[in-house]
């Protein structure tokens, strides 16, 4: 483990420095004709090695030139924020909701319920009286974040959003830095829907009544979701002790947790900016999507020449964004946040 700490926060280090690393440039000229904008269609292919057959071609070709030509023109408008032409290109609305987006709002509904009939165990608010806020921090300088994973064809997004804030919460308070098991996640927690989605707050209570979750070698990732095998047994598993939400719709009050530990958040994410998101700030102006259908972590806040932002960790693997993250306005004038994404976040409790 120590090895894999000195590897990783080398390339986290990297990730704002290095939005552009493994671009794919568009010009102009890609946009003259239809025969240029087949060609440009076949170089993203290769350059992301994606193929698809014939029969799907001619939908998917059509998909991808009203992406190309929404990330070419964002691009134009002198924004801070600049979009990329990723992996997701050639994917309508509707294949890519179906494939990546989970159902945020019904596990939440589903688990209130379930928190109103038998108490539940969330906690308060312990940071509420929190002083000395630092004006910046970023937990992945200090070494409490793990490199980017990815979700792949799951909508396993809330899986992975507890995970990496049990990740975090253990290394601040043990110093040790390991990956989880989301599989195990997905694949016990009977309280959420695997793949078809979930909550962040069902899982922790999942891991309460789990004696935590295993290490990822013990149980790895496949991107589906099956049956429940209790590998590793009690072997190397990491335990929470509660699990608390922010208060709604208060950016300070996110800022006051966050100063303390990475926090899950829930958002918006269906958007065409939020799906192509290549780089700089991404604000209240840019269109994430109508739905919450998605959870990223909160992993640090700071200031730039484009002013106050958060550090958005996304699991879409590390050719999404900077590196796999977002800098996303701190501040909105709306107080759900940007993408929605103070309303209901949350954080894992370890003593
Ligand atoms: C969410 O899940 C419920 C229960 O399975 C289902 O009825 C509903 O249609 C789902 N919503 C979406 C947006 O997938």
């Amino acid at each position: 483990m120590t090895v894999m700490k000195f590897l990783i926060v080398p390339l986290v280090l990297v990730a704002f420095s290095c939005n552009i690393c493994e671009s794919f440039e568009l010009e102009r000229k890609d946009f003259e004709s239809e025969k240029s904008l087949m060609q440009l269609y076949k170089r993203w292919s290769s350059h992301h090695r994606i193929s698809r057959n014939a029969n799907e071609m001619h939908n998917r070709f059509k998909v991808f030139k009203n992406n190309a030509k929404h990330v070419f023109k964002v691009n134009l408008m002198g924004k801070s924020l600049k979009l990329k032409l990723n992996q997701f290109a050639d994917m309508s609305d509707d294949e890519f909701r179906n494939m990546y987006s989970s159902n945020i709002t019904y596990y939440k509904d589903l688990h209130a319920k379930k928190i109103e009939a038998t108490g539940g165990r969330i906690g308060g608010f312990m940071y509420e009286h929190a002083n000395n806020i630092p004006s910046s921090i970023d937990w992945r300088k200090k070494g409490a974040v793990n490199a980017i994973k990815n979700q792949g064809r799951c909508g396993s997004c809330w899986a992975f959003a507890a995970v990496a804030a049990v990740e975090s919460i253990h290394q601040i308070k043990t110093n040790e830095l390991v990956s989880l098991s989301e599989e195990e996640v997905l694949d016990c927690d009977y309280r959420d829907g695997g793949c078809r989605g979930g909550f962040y707050n069902s899982a922790f209570e999942f891991m309460m009544d789990n004696d935590g979750v295993t290490i990822e070698d013990n149980y790895p990732y496949y991107e589906g979701n099956g049956y429940c095998r209790r590998r590793g047994g009690r072997n190397k598993r990491v335990r929470i002790d509660g699990y608390e939400n922010v208060p709604r719709n208060n950016e300070y009050a996110l800022m006051k947790a966050v100063a303390h530990q990475p926090v899950a958040v829930a958002i918006a994410s269906g958007g065409s900016d939020f799906k192509f998101y290549g780089g700089g700030m991404f604000t209240e102006n840019d269109f994430c999507g109508f739905n919450i259908d998605h959870t990223v972590v909160v992993v640090g806040y700071g200031t730039d020449e484009d002013g106050d932002y958060w550090i958005i960790r996304n699991q879409y693997g590390h050719r999404w964004g900077m590196n796999g993250y977002m800098k996303m306005q701190r501040g909105a004038h709306s107080p759900q946040g940007v993408c929605g994404m103070a309303m209901q976040p949350a954080y894992p409790v370890k003593y």
